[in-house]
């Protein structure tokens, strides 16, 4: 199932699977999964008790049997996220994690979150003023840049570095290493040296943050920093464990970037690709948060998750056996048109129910709130600031993750500030 064509485009895929039948054994898939397409089973898998989302271990064996005992550091730290307990422990642990995503702690962040997003934008706009140059005449009005260099990246990494109070400058190394843990968590068959990659970088995030802990202990700060309130609550009487809270760091600054630059990214493109949805979203801003849910359901950043049974269930006149992988296809689930009408059409004022891009159930994405509040605060100013933003060329370029569906470019023109078209025009006529 996993082929070029599949990253590039896997919506074709979820449909015929849809059409062969609601549950699929396949063999391959992480080792042996069950594949889930419909919109009503994803969500009543990911809301049961009865599917774990205790899978740390079961990546390991995905890579073969050395690195079942070489990633025991991998499991150790991630056996204590957020994202891989279940209750009790998952209920303890977001309750404390759930203070730093309040509203009120949220619209704190707002300023910050607008300053990051006009620096990166000035950023861009200056290098459009300043490469007047070697432009021909019929070009000289439009400046091309990579959104996904020079803009989606960047900003969720900052946002998040932000949140939890460390320095922006260390960003290229943790989103170095995100991005190796991104690359092991999405391939449904990694390679050992994959699956140490991901190792070795997770190792050096957990250290990162070790090495942090003693001076924040010394000093916490008090607002906005998520990693504080941790400390606070670890100093609260075992609310959470020092190894739990440098999971939860790690965690944090995984899933609060890997994400977010996606949905931009895959939204933009979108967007850009269905002009009469981009032009009614420029001449009317208020549907932003109409638009945003559309994104999310379309071009899901996060296309599956996973779950593994704790007992025997079933489903669909077919026996899941306990220790059996789930992977509810958040992608296809989607598109499902018994939930959606005419599922593959983009419609930004489409008003049909939930997405499960943050999923469902107590594990519901705990950033969904500051997704839409970054994602709409970045998109009104790309629009403000970007006038007549297209797609420069044909601009597909996928990259190879199944579950974090992500473009490695997008280059994009705008039309440049009138003082740069006037030199680069001088330029040209002196060349
Ligand atoms: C477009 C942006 C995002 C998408 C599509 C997304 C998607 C998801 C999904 C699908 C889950 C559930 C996984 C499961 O049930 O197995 C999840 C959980 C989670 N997300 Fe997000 N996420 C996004 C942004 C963020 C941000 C910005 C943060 C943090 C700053 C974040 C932190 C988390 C955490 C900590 C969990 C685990 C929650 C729990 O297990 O209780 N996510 N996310």
């Amino acid at each position: 199932m996993i082929n070029e064509d599949f990253l590039n485009d896997p919506y074709p895929a979820y449909h015929a699977l849809r059409a062969a039948g609601a549950l699929h054994w396949s063999p391959e898939f992480c080792g042996g999964a069950w594949l889930l397409t419909g919109h009503a089973d994803v969500a009543s898998v990911l809301r049961d008790p009865r599917f774990s989302v205790r899978r740390a271990g079961g990546w390991a064996n995905s890579s073969g049997p050395e690195a079942l005992t070489e990633l025991r550091e991998f499991k150790r730290i991630f056996s204590r996220s957020l994202l891989f307990v279940d209750a009790p422990q998952h209920t303890r642990l977001r309750q404390v994690m759930n203070a730093g995503f309040k509203p009120s702690a949220l619209q704190e962040l707002a300023p910050q979150i607008r300053e990051i997003v006009d620096s990166l934008l000035d950023q861009i706009t200056a290098k459009a003023a300043d490469s007047a140059s070697g432009q021909f005449a019929e070009f000289a009005q439009f400046a091309q840049f990579d959104f996904m260099r020079d803009f989606a990246r960047p900003l969720p990494a900052l946002v998040i570095a932000g949140m939890l109070g460390i320095a922006a400058a260390d960003r290229s190394e943790f989103v170095a290493w995100s991005d190796d843990i991104a690359a092991f968590i999405g391939s449904p068959t990694p390679t050992l040296e994959i699956a140490r990659a991901a190792q070795a970088s997770l190792v050096a995030m957990n250290e990162y943050f070790r090495q942090l802990l003693p001076q924040r202990r010394a000093a916490p700060r008090d607002s906005g920093d998520l990693m504080s309130q941790l400390i606070r609550a670890e100093a609260t009487g075992g609310i959470i464990t020092t190894k739990e809270l440098l999971a939860q760091c790690c965690t944090l600054l995984f899933a609060g970037h890997e994400t977010t630059r996606n949905l931009l990214g895959n939204g933009m493109l979108a967007l850009l690709q269905h002009p009469e949805q981009w032009q009614a979203l420029q001449d009317t801003p208020a549907l932003l948060p109409s638009a945003l849910k559309e994104l999310l359901r379309f071009d899901s950043p996060v296309q599956y998750t996973g779950r593994r049974l704790k007992v025997d269930v079933e489903m669909h006149g077919q026996l899941m056996k306990k220790g059996d992988l789930v992977i509810p296809l958040i992608g296809a689930a989607n598109r499902d048109p018994e939930k959606f009408t005419d599922p593959d059409r983009l419609d930004i004022q489409r008003n049909q129910g939930a997405h499960l891009s943050f999923g469902y159930g107590p594990h519901v994405c705990i950033g969904a709130t500051l997704t839409y509040l970054e994602a709409e605060i970045a998109m009104r100013s790309v629009m403000q600031r970007l006038p007549q933003l297209q797609l420069a060329g044909v601009v597909q370029s996928w990259g190879g993750n199944a579950v974090y569906r992500s473009l490695n470019r997008l280059p994009l023109l705008f039309a440049r500030p009138p003082a740069a078209v006037r030199a680069s025009q001088a330029e040209v006529q002196y060349a």
